[in-house]
């Protein structure tokens, strides 16, 4: 290959990855980008505060504390590799555990429909949503 031909290819798929995400219909979409994650403490008592600290291999969030219904929400653009992933430490009085909020083609990332990735973090576990309305419970605290 020659250079013209690797630019118009970086050229490519530059366009794709600005792109927003391109619908086929109302259920398939096979190219996103853009990913929010939301991770909202879901406790029905404001005793403890839920303590996330959430990474990837290249980044570092931070600490956040979020009281009842309080939500910490980061935006990221995933790789074109496919290799993205985002693990956050939660903490709650004494109880702790890391879960993977956004991880490619695993399990976890069903937020590929809305682009959204809703933790919910309760008494008895981690819930998920991708619309912020019905969710599923992914873990126990243990
Ligand atoms: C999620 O739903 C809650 C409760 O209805 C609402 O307060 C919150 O603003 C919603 N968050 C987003 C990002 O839509």
């Amino acid at each position: 290959m020659n250079h013209f031909s690797l630019l118009v290819i970086f050229l490519i798929i530059f366009h794709i990855s600005q792109a927003p995400a391109l619908a086929y219909d109302e259920e398939i979409i096979i190219l996103r980008f853009k990913y929010k994650v939301h991770i909202i403490n879901g406790f029905t008592s404001n005793e403890n505060p839920l303590i996330t600290h959430c990474k990837s291999k290249d980044n570092d969030l931070g600490e956040h504390v979020l009281w009842m219904n309080n939500e910490f929400m980061f935006k990221f653009r995933k790789n074109i590799f496919g290799t993205t992933c985002f693990w956050c430490d939660m903490r709650h009085g004494s109880a702790q555990k890391t879960i993977d909020v956004f991880r490619v083609g695993h399990e976890s990332n069903k937020c590929h429909g809305t682009g959204n990735c809703f933790w919910s973090v309760r008494e008895d576990g981690f819930y998920f949503s991708d619309n912020n309305q019905s969710w599923i419970k992914m873990y126990d605290w243990v």
